[in-house]
């Protein structure tokens, strides 16, 4: 796993310009780039960035297919919502001939169980089953002081049945809110060719510290730690205060 320790002025765009290079050099070799987007605080100044030049016009937003790695199960209006914060940061600024096709969790599903299910029918069509030959080009993924990303939290890996079950969404609670999340398993996330962690805040520097230190972490306490089994690149974007001592 790499690791890109930045000040804090120029974390934001240093991602988002990362960000931009990684879609470029997919299409030129694909048709088109799938981007499977990350929710919580971190990732919105980046994605404020993206929507306006020069970056917004070094994107072609057509060829995207959009996704998230996980959502809270509230409306898509809420302002809980992943979704939400999406179209509000980014997706609503876009040209209006600069569209990408976008894939969120529906959350009207009459429980998040069958919001799980039907978003691994999303993903299953679109190529990512287990046995599918397609894989995300780009993930993109925050980190708790839990060491939770997406909304896989400690000790629930028995939600996805391990690595083995061939569930790529599921359905658990948040462990301290309780308000349910709808995830993307670890299969569907590090098996991407591109992962990116954007982890920024001193709150984060225990977390970074003990993922880049403590070789005997279990993924099923720390699930970050299952980018360090990832096959495809991994780097970490940190700004100073959440590298702390590395
Ligand atoms: C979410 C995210 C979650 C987030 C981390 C970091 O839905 O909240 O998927 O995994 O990335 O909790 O959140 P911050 O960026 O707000 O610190």
């Amino acid at each position: 796993m790499k690791k890109e320790v930045l000040r804090q002025s120029e974390f934001a765009g240093t991602v988002a310009d990362e960000i931009v290079s990684a879609i470029g050099e997919v299409l030129t070799e694909r048709e088109r780039c799938s981007l499977c987007l990350s929710g919580g605080t971190t990732p919105g100044a980046v994605y404020r960035l993206l929507r306006i030049p020069p970056r917004v016009d070094d994107i072609e937003w057509g060829r995207l297919d959009l996704f998230w790695g996980d959502e809270r199960f509230v409306p898509a209006d809420d302002n809980r919502s992943n979704q939400h914060m999406v179209r509000d940061t980014l997706l609503h600024h876009l040209p209006p001939g600069q569209q990408p096709a976008v894939y969120p969790v529906c959350t009207e599903e009459a429980s998040a169980e069958e919001a799980a299910r039907a978003y691994e029918t999303v993903l299953s069509d679109y190529g990512l089953s287990p046995e599918g030959e397609k894989v995300f080009d780009i993930v993109l993924l925050g980190i708790g002081e839990d060491g939770h990303t997406a909304s896989l939290f400690p000790g629930q890996s028995r939600c996805f049945g391990g690595s083995s079950s061939g569930r790529l969404v599921i359905a658990a609670p948040h462990p301290t809110d309780g308000t349910d999340r709808i995830s993307l398993t670890p299969a569907p996330l590090f098996s991407a060719r591109r992962i990116y962690f954007l982890v920024s805040g001193e709150k984060k520097a225990e977390m970074v510290s003990r993922i880049f230190n403590e070789r005997e972490l279990s993924p099923d306490e720390v699930p970050a730690v299952h980018a360090r089994e990832a096959s495809g690149e991994v780097v970490w974007f940190l700004d100073r205060a959440a590298a702390g001592t590395l």
